[in-house]
């Protein structure tokens, strides 16, 4: 076997800008290990607004003050990042030839990519590496009685108000002067008179406000009547609570434990936006973790920090991540407390994932609506009791658009912009690109193949030699390839490649034997483990 042998810089990329000493960063910087719930204080600051619940700051004890205004340093507007979503392959608008459908965006080559790759990443914090959790997968449509019992069909709505004229619809807490207002005021009859409210599409007065049930109907079977209406998901979770009993049993679980699930979730959002933020498509990683009704609190708080370790430890810049807690009157009817992760977005502090505390609430009503036994008999106390749950509900859509923003960054490199998106090498859609110098030779080519054919048995590699090495490189900056392997003439004489970071834009001489060795143990030891 060779060995790999480090050389100076020779492909036709800019010289190394490096100027610390020590190996190439991977990545943006970032500690080694997940800061440890232990070392971990919280901080219960006042709220920016008064009316809303208070802000939850948890922060490593040695972090430095997060600014709670930073957004990521060149995105600038959505523009940016919905652009490069365009032109790279990452989102497409649902129905584009046929004009669009609103709220729906179509994942492309690469974007699917970093999407499964964010739910693997989820998955294998949540499940693979635990013994307490275990996974599932549910039907998006199941018996309507679910949402009768789980309360979706009273309580899942928002107030909304119609335009008299042009009959669009509004969410009356996205006006100016309503956003921090609570469900009882945004229902107020005389709320459009008090706030000045018009329609924002063409002036006209709007009616008002009534609710607006979020929950999208189909039928199942050949009759369209109303006993054959049924909901699509608005979230996977109720799939987890029905299957609470059989996943116990046959998994052989004891409290507590948990059920986790990734699927699609459906909701007419009467105000869909901001690219793929709120859609009424979209998919959901969801937790739910069972235990004793006495320890709920415990739990939550141990998962709070936990679930947003898990966005820093694949990159997220912590100053731009907090928590913020729901008010009573802000809470969903399910739950007792709701601590959110928010982000911030370019257009505001907006939440990324809820925690919440469910108490008994669906267990305790699936049982009494469908007259099944969903306790739990504890052998050690001899005591039956339904689990109260804490959840974890993150958007899988969310969090890739949310690590594609703050990955995003240009630079200038020799007078000229580079655009790179630092994500973490789990999330990179492609992790190596094989580059040939010389297209023109054959055997150039034919070696780029093989190591690219030997890569691709082991993750994600792609070929590519449609322009000069420069921008070959400047490509596979943009969309986040964290190495480029580039074959020249040397490598027909001695055998290594040059393998190039992303990064420090270091280069490396290395055995094309070694290539997919070497790529897999740095992808190894880049993988953030024990989150
Ligand atoms: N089971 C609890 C639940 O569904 P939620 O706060 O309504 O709670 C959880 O939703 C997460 O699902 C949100 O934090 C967000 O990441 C994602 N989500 C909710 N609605 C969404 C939408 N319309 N488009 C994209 N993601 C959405």
């Amino acid at each position: 076997m060779r060995s790999i042998v480090p050389r100076r810089h020779r492909a036709g990329d800019p010289r190394p800008t490096r100027t610390g000493g020590g190996s190439p960063a991977l990545g943006r910087p970032k500690p080694s290990v997940a800061p440890n719930p232990a070392t971990i204080r919280a901080t219960v600051l006042p709220s920016a607004h008064a009316t809303r619940g208070p802000l939850v700051e948890l922060h490593p004890v040695t972090d430095p003050k997060p600014d709670p205004n930073a957004v990521a340093p060149s995105v600038r507007d959505l523009e940016t990042i919905v652009g490069l979503s365009k032109r790279r392959g990452f989102v497409f608008p649902s129905s584009e030839i046929y004009g669009g459908i609103n709220a729906v965006w179509d994942y492309g080559p690469l974007g699917v990519e970093l999407k499964n790759n964010v739910k693997r990443a989820w998955w294998r914090a949540m499940v693979q590496e635990r013994d307490d959790i275990v996974g599932l997968d549910s039907g998006i449509l199941m018996h309507p009685q679910i949402w009768v019992t789980s309360g979706h069909v009273a309580e899942f709505n928002d107030p909304m108000v119609e335009c008299a004229t042009c009959k669009r619809r509004f969410r009356v807490d996205e006006f100016a002067g309503a956003e921090d207002l609570g469900p009882k005021e945004l229902l107020d009859p005389g709320i459009v008179a008090r706030l000045g409210l018009a329609c924002p599409n063409d002036g006209g007065p709007l009616n008002a406000p009534r609710r607006f049930n979020l929950m999208l109907k189909t039928f199942l079977g050949p009759v369209e009547d109303e006993a054959a209406v049924v909901y699509l998901r608005p979230e996977t979770a109720q799939g987890i609570y029905v299957n609470y009993r059989n996943v116990r049993d046959t998994a052989r679980k004891k409290v507590p434990f948990g059920i986790a699930q990734v699927g699609k979730a459906f909701r007419n959002e009467i105000s869909p936006g901001n690219f793929v933020f709120r859609m009424r498509e979209f998919e959901q990683m969801e937790m739910q973790y069972f235990v004793r009704p006495e320890t709920a609190a415990d739990y939550f708080d141990a998962w709070m920090p936990r679930r947003k370790a898990w966005y820093e430890a694949y990159g997220v810049s912590p100053q731009r991540l907090r928590f913020r807690e729901h008010r009573p009157d802000e809470l969903a009817h399910y739950a007792k407390k709701a601590v959110d992760v928010e982000y911030r977005f370019p257009f505001g502090w907006k939440e990324l994932e809820g925690i919440h505390n469910r108490g008994d609430w669906d267990l305790g009503r699936h049982s009494k609506e469908s007259g099944e036994n969903l306790e739990y008999f504890d052998p050690a106390t001899e005591e039956h009791f339904i689990p109260w749950i804490v959840e974890t509900s993150a958007g899988a859509d969310r969090a890739a658009f949310t690590f594609l923003i703050d990955a995003y960054r240009e630079e200038e490199v020799r007078g000229e912009k580079r655009v790179v998106l630092g994500l973490h090498p789990d999330l990179a859609p492609y992790k190596v690109a094989v580059l040939p110098l010389l297209k023109k030779r054959p055997e150039i080519v034919a070696m780029c193949h093989r190591i690219k054919s030997d890569l691709k048995r082991q993750t994600m590699a792609v070929y590519d030699d449609t322009a000069a090495i420069g921008k070959l490189y400047r490509r596979q900056d943009e969309i986040g390839t964290p190495w480029c392997v580039t074959v020249d003439v040397d490598s027909l004489e001695d055998g290594n490649v040059t393998v190039r970071d992303r990064d420090a834009m270091t280069q490396e001489r290395i055995s094309a034997d070694q290539v997919t060795r070497y790529i897999t143990d740095k992808l190894d030891a880049a993988r953030p483990r024990g989150l």
